[in-house]
């Protein structure tokens, strides 16, 4: 257990790499294995005894109040501080300290999933008496991330944001352990990127940072590909969450309606309500609630939004469709297909195959 530790979570980013979805819902909202994404970490965070969470908002910031409440349901206590313009990711912090109650504080980014021992990181944190503590690990490629060299001793020697060449594959998980004094440098009144600039002005003061590389289940859930790789990852147990009570090749939600003929497989989720038809063969995706995918359709590692339907014997892959679409009959969407919230698509009026 961890006493005197408050744990922020950054969820006021606008998801832009995963619209159309983010459009009506911001993207810790977006349901994975049943529950929004943020009821995963909030689970981990229960989980270690880390019971006050303060949530930085800015985009769609109501949302998530109408959701959590004060987290009683989740055994936790919620606090929202919202940011009127997006303060990014140092300035989001900055703007919550005064609801911190503990001189340690966890800070998420509200869209990565880390499989790590929260109890064991602070831990570690204390012991080594570091100023921050960053989570890192291993990643093929770390342009898209930001990139931590780390001495011999384990002490963070740069941090270098979605750097085009990159001095090692070990990344920031966006996952940190603050010494509360440390969130008190950074400006106030202006947007600051932690990333950025609070991260090299620390390393600049002399401040020890420590870079705790982990080898556990890591993802970030921001594109739609690793959103619904981690949602299978979540519905099959690979990846850790309290908040999945039983593991298995699929999860079908209260009131939807799968003939038995349909093949579900590789993670998928059935929403609420929604209904797949003969044949079908759903692997690998996300079917938001009230969807409806006819006989004969075929959708792999993508995701359909909310009240969409997809017609007969049409396949959509790799591709999101947005909420209230309506895909008609023989269509082929693949290789990052995104279809707007209501558009309608007439039978048979798109195909397209990379074999082609
Ligand atoms: N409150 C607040 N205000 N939150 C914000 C803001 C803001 O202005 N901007 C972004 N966020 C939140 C997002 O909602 C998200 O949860 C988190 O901060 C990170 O933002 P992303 O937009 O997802 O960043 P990224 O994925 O490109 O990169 C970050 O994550 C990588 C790991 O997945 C960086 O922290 C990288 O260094 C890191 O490697
Ligand atoms: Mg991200």
């Amino acid at each position: 257990m961890v006493t005197g530790t408050d744990a922020v979570i950054l969820v006021g980013g606008l998801g832009t790499r995963l619209r159309p979805l983010t459009l009506s819902a911001p993207k810790p909202m977006l349901p994975t294995a049943g529950v929004p994404f943020l009821t995963h970490v909030i689970s981990r965070l229960r989980a270690a005894g880390i019971t006050h969470i303060v949530l930085g908002t800015s985009f769609q910031a109501e949302v998530f109040e109408e959701h959590f409440g004060d987290g009683s349901e989740l055994g936790v206590e919620l606090e929202y501080v919202v940011e009127t313009e997006p303060l990014g990711t140092g300035g989001g912090i900055r703007n919550v300290a005064d609801a911190l109650r503990g001189d340690t504080v966890l800070v998420f980014n509200g869209d990565n999933l880390v499989g790590v021992d929260l109890v064991e990181l602070v831990a570690e944190h204390k012991r080594r008496n570091a100023d921050v503590t960053l989570c890192l690990t291993r990643v093929d490629d770390p342009r898209a991330f930001g990139c931590v060299p780390t001495d011999d001793e384990g002490r963070v020697t740069a941090f270098l944001e979605k750097d085009p060449n990159p001095v090692t594959d070990q990344i920031n998980a966006g996952l940190y352990v603050f010494r509360r004094e440390i969130i008190d440098t950074i400006p106030t009144g202006r947007p600051v990127s932690v990333e950025r600039e609070t991260f090299p002005d620390v390393l600049a003061s002399g401040a020890y940072v420590y870079g705790h590389v982990r080898e556990g289940y890591w993802r970030d859930f921001g594109t739609p590909a690793d959103f619904v790789a981690g949602s299978a990852d979540l519905v099959r147990g690979i990846a850790p969450s309290p908040a999945v009570a039983a593991p298995g090749e699929s999860l079908v939600l209260d009131g939807a309606e799968v003939d038995p003929s349909a093949r579900l497989s590789g993670g998928t989720t059935i929403g609420r309500g929604a209904i797949v038809g003969a044949d079908a063969v759903v692997d690998g995706s996300v079917v938001f609630d009230g969807a409806r995918i006819a006989a004969g359709a075929v959708v792999r590692r993508s995701i359909v939004g909310a009240g969409a339907s997809i017609g007969e014997g049409t396949v959509v892959e790799d591709s999101v469709i947005g909420d209230r679409a309506d895909l008609g009959a023989r269509l082929e969407l693949r290789s990052g297909a995104r279809v707007w919230p209501d558009v309608t698509l007439a039978d048979g009026a798109i195909r397209f195959s990379s074999d082609l």
